[in-house]
């Protein structure tokens, strides 16, 4: 028994077109694309969605989540953020290390597939941690078993940091899989915050946390990471950039040397710390307006190559305190979709680059297998989104966990109306469809 799905009249925007067609559904993959209003799939279909009105993309693949699961549940969980995760049009989740236990050995990354397997909605991979103990280990790993490497060239949540020059050179040596890496220098953040507490005291205001972790920390990071790709020949893919210095060490469309933007540093300044605190503290900081444009530029001028969140919820009592001791991070998977098409609005990107940055390119990075573009025989992961729906951003439509989010009474023009994960409805009209239906792990071909 097949199901066959008929999404027609919607604005497809697939591989750099845009076209009113339909796209057909079998069971848990595409079937057909089909250009035109009045196209008809070859074999009938059991269910017919007009989707008149809409766009039609591939579904999200957000590279860069922190579930927090196993050990950190008290802030996240699978259940609850991929739950957020289909009500944004996200599909596929790549999972950072940095649970408790860390993600530093297969053994680990096999317990959280268990955990993802029992609870998420939405499909999902995992990063392993490097770390000084398994930096000689990497080459072993399977590459299929991965989306890649994660590794913390600078303090942040957890303790997953590695400095010592001989294993962060390993490491690059070692890995067969692309390398993710959380660039800020450490002694450049302490000597800062040591300067800023004889001035300003023991827990000095959010405002100085971009102060505190400089343009300095990050441009001295993310050139030594680029200096070890270069000199080891390791595929690198730097995470959250934030400055416009770092930007000048990209060139476009690099296939070795990759770098991400994360929604927190395109959508807000350091003018926002006033109005939401430490909401929106998180590393690396958000920093200047001057860079924010510099970032939406590197979106279109190839040096940027995907947009993921950097997901990553604390309880709102985790969040008190200022630039020392609140938590860093903030959730936002639930929200990146429409975030980015207000951007689209906004003139910032057309919709066919972010469907490129957000569903095309994260595939590519990670070599996901069948997953990130509207083509027949990939896996059904769609999204429908409707524009001119504006609604507002309030506490009973937060499914994260810790039920807070820092764009709170923000109005959004585009609307997520329908997720399909494999094929499943999961997400349509405002509401989870079904408790039952879980995700997959995602599988590779690096
Ligand atoms: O702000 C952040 N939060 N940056 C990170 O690197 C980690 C993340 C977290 O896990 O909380
Ligand atoms: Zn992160």
């Amino acid at each position: 028994m097949h199901n066959r799905i008929h999404i027609k009249n919607a604005t497809i925007v697939n591989e750099g077109r845009r076209f009113v067609g339909s796209v057909v559904l079998d069971d848990d993959r595409i079937e057909e694309v089909l250009e035109g209003r009045d196209a008809l799939p070859t074999l009938p279909a059991d269910e017919v969605i007009d989707a008149e009105g809409c766009f039609v993309l591939p579904g999200v693949i957000d590279d860069h989540v922190h579930f927090r699961d196993p050990g950190l549940t008290q802030k996240a969980d699978f259940d609850s953020e991929s739950r957020a995760a289909a009500a944004g049009g996200v599909t596929t989740v790549l999972d950072m290390p940095n649970t408790l236990p860390p993600a530093v050995t297969l053994e680990r990354i096999e317990e959280k597939r268990a955990i993802a397997a029992q609870r998420c909605h939405v499909n999902y991979g995992f990063f392993l941690g490097a770390s000084k103990e398994n930096a000689a280990t990497l080459s072993k790993i399977n590459p299929r078993i991965v989306a890649g490497i994660k590794l913390y060239m600078g303090s942040s949540t957890g303790s997953l940091q590695v400095e010592e020059d001989d294993a962060l050179l390993t490491i690059f040596e070692q890995s067969r899989l692309p390398i993710m890496v959380h660039c800020e220098d450490t002694p450049t953040i302490m000597a800062n915050l040591r300067a800023c507490k004889a001035q300003h005291g023991d827990d000095p205001d959010v405002c100085f946390h971009p102060i505190i972790r400089s343009e300095e920390a990050c441009y001295k990071s993310t050139s030594q990471a680029i200096r070890l790709a270069k000199r080891t020949g390791a595929r690198l893919h730097v995470a959250h950039l934030t400055t416009a210095r770092e930007l000048e060490l990209f060139e476009p469309n690099d296939g070795q040397i990759t770098a991400e933007a994360c929604l927190p540093h395109l959508v807000f300044t350091d003018a926002d710390y006033k109005r939401l605190g430490t909401r929106i503290k998180c590393n690396p900081a958000i920093k200047t307006e001057a860079d924010r444009a510099a970032l939406r530029a590197a979106l279109t001028d190839g040096r940027i190559c995907c947009v993921g969140t950097d997901h990553a919820p604390h309880t709102i009592t985790d969040k008190m305190g200022g630039a020392a001791k609140a938590a860093s991070g903030m959730p936002f998977v639930q929200f990146s979709l429409v975030a980015m098409l207000e951007l689209v609005d906004e003139g910032v990107l057309t919709i066919e680059r972010l469907v490129e940055l957000m569903c095309h390119q994260p595939a590519k990075l990670f070599a996901i297998e069948n997953r990130g573009f509207l083509r027949p025989g990939h896996m059904a992961d769609i999204v429908i989104v409707r524009p001119d729906s504006p609604w507002t951003v309030t506490p009973n439509r937060i499914l994260s966990k810790c039920n807070w989010s820092p764009v709170e009474g923000k109005t959004y023009r585009w609307r997520v109306e329908s997720t399909f994960v494999n094929g499943f409805l999961i997400y349509n009209n405002g509401q989870i469809t079904n408790d039952n239906f879980r995700g997959r792990s995602i599988t590779y071909l690096h």
